[in-house]
C-alpha cells in the first residue's frame, strides 16, 4: 500500500472507535491517509486521536471556524485514491443514496474521482429494515464496494448482523481493490524511466543544469507502479521522493552516469520512457580546484553528452520505447525527426510556449506522435493525469 492516498470518511456509529485500528493499519503498510468525519462522529472518536494518528490535519466541516480557511471538497476527491467510509450509519448510505450534499463528507463522495468502498454499521433490525437493503442495493448500482455487516453482539446488546466489518477485512478489501485495479498489459512488466535534469560539473562548486523538476517522469513512474509494474526509476537531481516494494531509484548527477545505468537495465526492459532533461553539452575538462574570478572574460569548450535515448533506439530489440520532446518552435517537425532518428514508437510533445505546461509546472499539455503516424493531442492537465494519458496510450499502442 506504499504511498497509496485513502481517504477515510467517519460516520456517528459506535464501531468509529475501531478506526483508529484502520488507520494503523493503513500507516504501517506505507499509505498516506486523510480523514474527514461528520459532525456526528466526533462523538465517537475524538479528531484529535483521528489527527494524530493519521499524521493529517482532520476535515469537518467546510470551513475551519478557526482560521476561516475552506476545506475543499473537490480537492480531497481529486487527491484520494480512495474513499472508504467506515462505519456508514444508516443515515450517511440514506443521504449517499439520494444524493444529498449537506456535509463534508458528503461533497467530498460526490465530488470522488476514484472509488467509494463503505463499511455499514447499524443495529440488527435497522440492518434488515427494507430501506436500508434498497439503500445499499443503490449504492451497489452506483460503483459504490460494499464491506456487508457481520453477524455477532452490537453495541444495543442484541446479538445478529450489523457489526462493521473488522479493521483488518476492511484493510484486506481496500488492499484487493489496489490489486485488482493493476493492469494485466502492464503488471509485471519492466520498465525503465529516466527523469530529471543532468548536472554537468565545471568545477567542484559549479555545474551547467537546466530548470527540469522531474516531477513527469516521477508521475509516470507512480502510474506505472499503480498498474503493478516493475520500474527502474533513473533520476537527475530533484527533491522529490518516491517509494514502492516495486520501485527501484537510481539516483544520478551527470548524463554519463544516467547513461551507464539505462545500459545496465535496458536489455531486460519491456518498456522505456525517457522524460529526462538531459544536457546535451558538458564542460570539456572539469576544473580541480574552483575557478578564480582573474580574468574579465572567460570560456569554457563543451563537448557533446552522449545522447541516452538514441542509444536505446539503437539497442531497441522487443522494448516499446518512448521520448519526449521539448521545442520552443516547428514542434511537429522536429518531433516527427527525433522519432525515426532515434527509433522510438510514440513522442511526447510538449512546448514551453503553452501556458501552465513544461519546467516545474504540476501541470502539462502534450501531443503524442506515433511511428504509424497517428496524432493526438490532449488537453491542460496535471501531470499526474497526463501520466496516465501516456500510460492508456501505451496500452492502446501495445494492444
Ligand atoms: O534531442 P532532444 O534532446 O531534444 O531529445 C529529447 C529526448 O531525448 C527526451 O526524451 C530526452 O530524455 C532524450 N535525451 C536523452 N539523452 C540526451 C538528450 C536527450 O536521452 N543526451
Amino acid at each position: 500500500m506504499q504511498g497509496k492516498r485513502i481517504l477515510l470518511g467517519i460516520t456517528g456509529g459506535i464501531a468509529a472507535y475501531k478506526i483508529a485500528f484502520l488507520i494503523r493499519l493503513l500507516k504501517k503498510s506505507g499509505a498516506e491517509v486523510k480523514c474527514i468525519l461528520t459532525p456526528a462522529s466526533s462523538d465517537f472518536i475524538s479528531p484529535l486521536v483521528v489527527s494524530t494518528l493519521s499524521g493529517n490535519p482532520v476535515g469537518i466541516e467546510f470551513w475551519n471556524k478557526e482560521d476561516g480557511s475552506w476545506n475543499n471538497h473537490v480537492e480531497y476527491g481529486l487527491w484520494a485514491d480512495i474513499l472508504v467510509i467506515a462505519p456508514l450509519t444508516a443515515n450517511t448510505m440514506s443521504k449517499m443514496a439520494t444524493g444529498s450534499c449537506d456535509n463534508l463528507l458528503l461533497a467530498t463522495y460526490l465530488s470522488m474521482k476514484s472509488k467509494t468502498i463503505v463499511a455499514p454499521a447499524m443495529d440488527l433490525d435497522m440492518y434488515a429494515h427494507p430501506t436500508t437493503s434498497r439503500n445499499l442495493a443503490q449504492l451497489e448500482s452506483d460503483g459504490v464496494g460494499i464491506i456487508p455487516a457481520e453477524d455477532g453482539e452490537l453495541a444495543s446488546g442484541l446479538e445478529g448482523t450489523g457489526r462493521m466489518a473488522e479493521p483488518e477485512t476492511i484493510f484486506a478489501k481496500i488492499e484487493d481493490y489496489f490489486e485488482s485495479k493493476k493492469d494485466p498489459m502492464i503488471k509485471g512488466k519492466k520498465v525503465i524511466i529516466t527523469a530529471g535534469p543532468t548536472y554537468e560539473n565545471i568545477d567542484p562548486v559549479r555545474f551547467i543544469g537546466n530548470h527540469s523538476s522531474g516531477k513527469m517522469g516521477f508521475a509516470i513512474a507512480e502510474r506505472f507502479l499503480a498498474d503493478g509494474a516493475e520500474v527502474v526509476l533513473i533520476s537527475g537531481p530533484t527533491k522529490l521522493q518516491l517509494e514502492d516494494a516495486n520501485l527501484t531509484l537510481v539516483r544520478v548527477r551527470t548524463a554519463e552516469e544516467m547513461l551507464t545505468e539505462v545500459q545496465k537495465e535496458w536489455e531486460s526492459c519491456d518498456f522505456g520512457v525517457f522524460s529526462a532533461a538531459v544536457a546535451d553539452y558538458r564542460p570539456a575538462d572539469v576544473a580541480k580546484e574552483k575557478i578564480k574570478k582573474t580574468e574579465d572574460e572567460m570560456s569554457i569548450r563543451l563537448i557533446k553528452n552522449p545522447d541516452i535515448l538514441l542509444w536505446a533506439g539503437e539497442n531497441k530489440k522487443k522494448q516499446v520505447l518512448i521520448g519526449f520532446a521539448l521545442e520552443t518552435n516547428d514542434l511537429e517537425l522536429n518531433a516527427q525527426k527525433k522519432l525515426h532518428k532515434k527509433n522510438l514508437n510514440f513522442i511526447v510533445m510538449n512546448t514551453l510556449m503553452d501556458p501552465g505546461a513544461g519546467f516545474g509546472h504540476d501541470t502539462n499539455k502534450i501531443s503524442i506522435l506515433d511511428d504509424r503516424n497517428n496524432f493526438r493531442s490532449f488537453e491542460l492537465k496535471s501531470k499526474i493525469e497526463v501520466a496516465k494519458d501516456i500510460i492508456d496510450y501505451l496500452k492502446n499502442y501495445s494492444s
